[in-house]
């Protein structure tokens, strides 16, 4: 299936300024889909946009099922049709948790950013160390963490120190811990969108100002 993002850009490679964001992990329910979500509703405020969603469980097909996002939602076998009739300026990619090893390298090729949420527990931070384990040499990554809880709880502090001190390239705003998530899912709303959302949404425009999302929001704009 990772095979997909390579053989689009192969196929379409007239739209050589579409950028490819790819997010992956080795673990399930660490915000991959609703990052996508996020992500995307972002890159929409800058350009033309299409998700696919590479998940058999197709939850971002599900999330965008009420037609109330502001981009395309494909899945692997409609996105080739999508992109030869559209240009998108920002292509963003869900995938499913545990990509083999093989399809890693296919997964990366095809990509301009990879995306590795984490949250800040232990486990999902080791599967995170996993997954950049077996990425190919000079990817470009960035770890996103995720679903940081609120202070006092000093999980997100914690887990950007031990980040920085194995020196991962970590985009420096964590997203916050917050219910309206799980609304936003399942009304098939963006965030900011939903009553309580502006909180969640200020996290994404935070990272609309960071590397690497301020680089991939500039080579549109610019
Ligand atoms: N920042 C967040 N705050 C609270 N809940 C979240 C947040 N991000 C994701 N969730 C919830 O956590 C669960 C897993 O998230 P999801 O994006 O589906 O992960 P994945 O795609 O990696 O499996 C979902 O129920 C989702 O609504
Ligand atoms: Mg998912």
């Amino acid at each position: 299936m990772f095979k997909f993002s390579s053989n689009v850009r192969r196929k379409i490679f007239v739209q050589s300024s579409t950028k490819f964001i790819t997010l992956t992990s080795f673990k399930g329910g660490v915000g991959k889909t609703t990052s996508a979500i996020c992500l995307s509703c972002l890159f929409s405020e800058h350009g033309r946009v299409m998700l696919i969603d590479s998940d058999p469980n197709r939850s971002a097909t599900m999330w965008a099922s009420s037609q109330n996002l502001p981009f395309h939602v494909a899945t692997e076998n409609t996105a080739t049709r999508l992109m030869a009739k559209n240009h998108f300026d920002f292509v963003v990619i869900d995938t499913p948790a545990r990509p083999a090893e093989a399809e890693m390298q296919e997964l990366v090729e095809g990509c301009d950013l990879l995306l590795l949420p984490t949250t800040p527990d232990s486990l999902s931070m080791k599967a995170m160390a996993l997954t950049t384990q077996s990425l190919p040499k000079g990817t470009n990554y960035y770890v996103l963490l995720t679903m940081v809880p609120p202070p006092p709880q000093k999980d997100g502090e914690d887990a950007f120190k031990a980040l920085h001190e194995k020196e991962y390239p970590v985009i420096k705003h964590g997203i916050k811990l917050l219910k309206v998530y799980k609304d936003a899912a399942a009304l098939g709303l963006p965030v900011k969108s939903v009553k309580g959302g502006k909180k969640a949404w200020r996290d994404w425009i935070e990272l609309a100002k960071l590397s690497p999302i301020s680089e991939l929001l500039n080579s549109v704009t610019s």
